[in-house]
C-alpha cells in the first residue's frame, strides 16, 4: 500500500483495489483476445471485423489504464504482468473459436465481450456499497462504453 491523505477508510479502499485489480485482469485479458481476432479473423467480413475488433482492443487498453490508476490512487499498486494475467482466475469464458472466419471469431467475441460487461455492471454495485462513488462512476463510463461494443458486435450478426 502506498501512503495517502485519501479519505476514504482503508477497509473500503482495500475491497475497491481489490474488485479493479480483477477487473484490470480481464480488460488486459480482453484487450489480447481482440487483438488476436483483429489478426486472425478472416472471410467476406474481413475489413470490417478486422477494423471493430482493432477499436475495441483500443478501448480495452484504456479501461485497464483507468482501473490500474484508480487503484494506485487508492493507495494500492496493482499487478498486470502477462505472468499475473496468466495466473489470475479469469471469470471470462474461455476464448476459443471454432474456426478463423467471421461467424465464429465474432461469436467468440460477443461472448467474451458480454461477460466483460456483465462483470463491470456488478462492479458498479459492489464499489458503491463501499462508498466510493468515483470509482462506481468509473465502472459505469465503462459500462456504456462496452455495452455500446457489444451492440455494435452483435449488430454483425444479423
Ligand atoms: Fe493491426
Amino acid at each position: 500500500m502506498y501512503p495517502t491523505n485519501h479519505d476514504l477508510p482503508v477497509e473500503n479502499r482495500e475491497r475497491v483495489a481489490t474488485i479493479l485489480q480483477t477487473a484490470l485482469y480481464e480488460a488486459l485479458e480482453l484487450k489480447l483476445r481482440v487483438k488476436e481476432a483483429h489478426w486472425t479473423v478472416r472471410g467476406p467480413n474481413f475489413s470490417e471485423l478486422h477494423a471493430l475488433f482493432d477499436k475495441i482492443a483500443s478501448d480495452a487498453d484504456d479501461y485497464a489504464d483507468d482501473f490500474a490508476e484508480r487503484s494506485i490512487a487508492l493507495g494500492f499498486p496493482v499487478k498486470g504482468k502477462a505472468a499475473d494475467i496468466a495466473g489470475a482466475v479469469s471469470l471470462l469464458p474461455p476464448f476459443a473459436p471454432a474456426t478463423h472466419q467471421g461467424p465464429d471469431v465474432l461469436r467468440a467475441v460477443i461472448a467474451t465481450v458480454a461477460k466483460f460487461a456483465k462483470n463491470v455492471r456488478f462492479a458498479i454495485e459492489a464499489t458503491a456499497s463501499e462508498k466510493d462513488a468515483g470509482t462506481s462512476d468509473l465502472f459505469t463510463g465503462t459500462s456504456r462504453s462496452v455495452d455500446k461494443w457489444l451492440w455494435m458486435l452483435e449488430a454483425h450478426t444479423g
